[in-house]
């Protein structure tokens, strides 16, 4: 019986250098057990760094790292209790997928009988029974992909680590294999250290994201805190598209902000603003379209591109080219159509930086 466990994750003033270069500066995070967490930034900001201190693989050059309440700073890796999904899978092809799976099992001291049982149950958990006698070679890459991630449960470890797990999967099978992680994740309740760079994915797995920026937390909350309220134009740009457009905070109202954005006054959640120059982050389907001339914002069609399900647009204003998504396919409207542009609520966040 795979009996899977769920421990917290502390980092404590981690620093990790490599010569000269300071990867990691002084970082700190709390990891729930239970949830997914994923380490979100583009290439190079230390999420594989973080992720293999956190599997001993690396050591911190100061700092402490806690799992399920244990100091394992300078734990071996075999010692910690953690099991990680490679990127590359790292399958054994020469082994089929249940003697791969067995193999951490068996080194562990479980006898091979009891291993191959173990194996298999891991096999079933992850939709594999049967394929057991398959080499690598002989599974579909999304197969393996599911045997790398069977041969780290079944070791039940407190914190399941998973850097860039879909990376090697084509377009159409990732959106499925990153659905299958997170129904087996909620399913088991395991605690799992996620490593991405695609937003979309860590929007889709998360119950929380960190998003990293130069060895650094730049911001992290749910999702839809990430995508709702962005902190900065760096989080609003990186959580998906977004216009950044200045504008003026003349007061605040209780929880409300009063902007003005090219003459025209707006109300916001105010997110701790203070009265001054602003920038407003908003997603391109929170601006509304309307025929020109009215109050709001005028604009002019400078591109217009009909993707089936949406239009998008690109309209030239005072505060700049913006960026819109347009539902109403039906309207379609050709460069140099004049409109005047308005807000959504949802979708518009006030940022300092
Ligand atoms: N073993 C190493 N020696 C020197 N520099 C390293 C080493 N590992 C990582 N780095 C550097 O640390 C930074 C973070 O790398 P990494 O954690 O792999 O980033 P990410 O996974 O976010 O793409 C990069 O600038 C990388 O070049
Ligand atoms: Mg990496």
């Amino acid at each position: 019986m795979i009996n899977q466990k769920a421990g917290s994750v502390v980092f404590q003033n981690v620093r990790k250098t490599f010569g000269a270069f300071t990867a990691i500066a002084d970082l700190s995070l709390t990891i729930e057990p239970g949830t997914l967490v994923t380490l979100l930034g583009p290439s190079g900001c230390g999420k594989t760094t973080t992720l293999r201190m956190l599997a001993g693989l690396e050591h911190p050059s100061a700092g402490k790292i806690l799992i399920g309440g244990r100091d394992v700073t300078m734990l071996p890796a075999n010692e910690r209790d953690v099991s990680m999904v490679f990127q590359s899978y790292a399958l054994f092809p020469h082994m089929n997928a249940r003697d791969n799976v067995a193999y951490g099992l068996e080194s562990s001291g479980l006898s091979r009988k009891e291993a191959r049982e173990k194996a298999e149950e891991g096999m079933a958990l992850v939709g594999l029974a049967g394929m057991g006698g398959r080499l690598p070679a002989e599974l579909s890459g999304g197969q393996q992909q599911r045997v790398a991630v069977a041969r780290a449960l079944v070791l039940e470890p407190q914190v399941l680590l998973l850097d860039e797990p879909l990376s090697n999967l084509d377009a159409r099978l990732r959106r499925k294999v990153r659905t299958d992680i997170r129904e087996l994740q909620q399913r088991l309740g395991f605690t799992a250290v996620y490593v991405t760079h695609d937003q979309d994915e860590a929007l889709a797995v998360s119950d929380r994201i960190i998003v990293m920026k130069d060895g650094e937390i730049a911001q992290s909350g749910t999702p839809r805190e990430l995508y709702e309220a962005p902190a900065s134009s760096f989080i609003a740009d990186f959580m998906g598209e977004a216009n950044v457009i200045p504008c003026e905070v003349i007061r605040i109202e209780g929880a409300e902000a009063l902007i003005r954005v090219a003459g025209v006054d707006h109300r916001l959640p105010g997110r701790s603003a203070k009265p001054g120059m602003a920038k407003l982050a908003v997603r391109p389907g929170s601006i509304t379209i309307a025929a020109p001339g009215q109050q709001g914002l005028a604009g002019r069609v400078l591109h217009s591109a009909y993707l089936g399900g949406h239009v998008e647009y690109e309209i030239e204003t005072d505060v700049g080219t913006l960026f819109i998504i347009d539902h109403a396919v039906e309207r379609n409207l050709p460069p140099t159509s004049d409109v005047t542009l308005g807000f959504e609520n949802r979708g518009i966040a006030l940022i300092n930086a």
